[in-house]
């Protein structure tokens, strides 16, 4: 049951969509593919974000990176988060978009804090660089809109506590023509340590005109109502939360139409949802091998690594835990979800918890004299990433 009052919100405007909740699925490499946003999409409205695709892979017509972009017949808009360094190239990867019609919405990825990117001077350093993030998300915008396609753009709020960009970088976005600004309330440093910090997101939301959606630490329905009451933003963004928690999206729905009801599902009815994503998977891998054994396989594969969130804090023995994590077909998924007691309650020791990344701060790694350069926009070399994902 619901601890928060909310007043009735308003649906998200995204351009020419009105979503309602004003819930996003947020992009995480490996995880929100096909399958896993359709088993979300089957809990509650909203948008889905698919993973991040690199603009110069889809510029280069890399054949993974065409089948990673996948869509559900039913799904609207369909959402693509794209990554990207060069302003033509991301208007290049944007011009494919629109004229193959690939997608109705694209999100710009300039929140990515891993070393292998912002040493080249990608992901979340980019932003720094004021007048290149300036360029470059006018270049996609500028692509974007004679097929008035949305473009968003999704941001931490810099690379440290000295070297914050939010502010700024949100309204340049604006002034370049972005539907939409969302904010990971931390720092590249940070990576996935502390807490996020909603008041960062509030002073954006005060900062701008077009809609901010707040990101970071929606571990339950109840905290999407109060980073919305603490800093107005007009929708959240949902990451790690939901990982082995696909029914938080019916919580979320549930929560912004004002309802108190809040799932907790006893494992039997874990262990279904758990056979509905590897199923999901596997047609996902089928349709893209065109073979169902090796389909099967590689769906039951990209199953394994959520096994250990479903199962978190449920009473299940190592073995069975690892067996599971383990499978390489649904027959055996099938017989080893039988071996679960249906009856265990869910452990509500487990709600509220972080889940899924939860790692340490860390340098973070930049090209040489990348901060005394703030109005430097050449394209910094190599931070293109040539394949998806990350
Ligand atoms: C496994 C994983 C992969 C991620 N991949 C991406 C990505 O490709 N693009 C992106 O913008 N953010 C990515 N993120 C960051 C999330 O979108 C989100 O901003 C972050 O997890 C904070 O939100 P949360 O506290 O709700 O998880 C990823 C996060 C995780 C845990």
């Amino acid at each position: 049951m619901s601890d928060v009052a909310v007043a009735p919100g308003r649906p998200l405007t995204l351009g020419g969509y009105q979503v309602w909740p004003p819930v996003v699925l947020a992009p995480m490499a490996g995880i929100t593919n096909v399958g896993f946003r359709r088993l979300c999409r089957e809990q509650g409205g909203g948008i889905y974000v698919c993973e991040m695709i690199t603009t110069r892979a889809l510029v280069e017509r890399n054949p993974k990176t065409l089948h990673m972009i996948a869509f559900g017949d039913d799904e609207k808009p369909r959402s693509l988060q794209l990554y990207g360094t060069d302003p033509e190239i991301t208007a290049a990867a944007v011009r494919i978009i629109v004229e193959r019609d690939l997608a109705d919405h694209i999100d710009l990825n300039f929140g990515c804090p891993v070393p292998k990117v912002t040493r080249r001077g990608g992901g979340a350093a980019l932003p720094w660089r004021r007048r290149l993030f300036a360029r470059l998300v006018r270049a996609a915008v500028d692509a974007a809109a004679p097929a008035g396609v949305p473009v968003t753009v999704k941001m931490r709020k810099g690379i440290d506590d000295d070297h914050l960009t939010y502010v700024e970088a949100g309204l340049a976005a604006q002034e370049a023509g972005v539907a939409a600004v969302a904010l990971h309330g931390r720092t590249a440093a940070q990576r996935y340590s502390g807490t996020a910090d909603w008041d960062a997101i509030a002073t954006l939301k005060q900062a701008l005109d077009v809609p901010v959606l707040g990101n970071g630490d929606i571990w339950e329905a109840d905290d999407a109502l109060r980073m919305v009451a603490h800093t107005g933003v007009d929708g959240v963004v949902v990451g790690r939360g939901c990982l082995g928690r696909p029914w938080l999206f019916a919580d979320l729905e549930a929560a912004f139409d004002g309802r108190s009801e809040r799932r907790l599902p006893t494992l039997g009815e874990v262990s279904v949802t758990m056979r509905r994503h590897a199923e999901l998977l596997v047609d996902q891998f089928v349709a893209a091998a065109r073979n169902p054994t090796r389909g099967e396989r590689d769906g039951c594969a990209d199953f394994r690594k959520h096994v250990a969130w479903y199962l978190k804090g449920f009473p299940v023995g190592g073995e069975l835990r690892r067996s599971l994590a383990m499978i390489e077909s649904l027959a055996q998924l099938d017989d080893l979800l039988g071996k679960l007691d249906p009856t265990e309650p869910f452990p509500v020791t487990a709600l509220g918890q972080p889940r899924g990344r939860t790692n340490s701060p860390g340098k973070v790694f930049l090209p040489d004299g990348w901060l005394a350069s703030r109005d430097d926009d050449a394209v910094p070399e190599g931070a293109e990433m040539d394949d998806s994902g990350g």
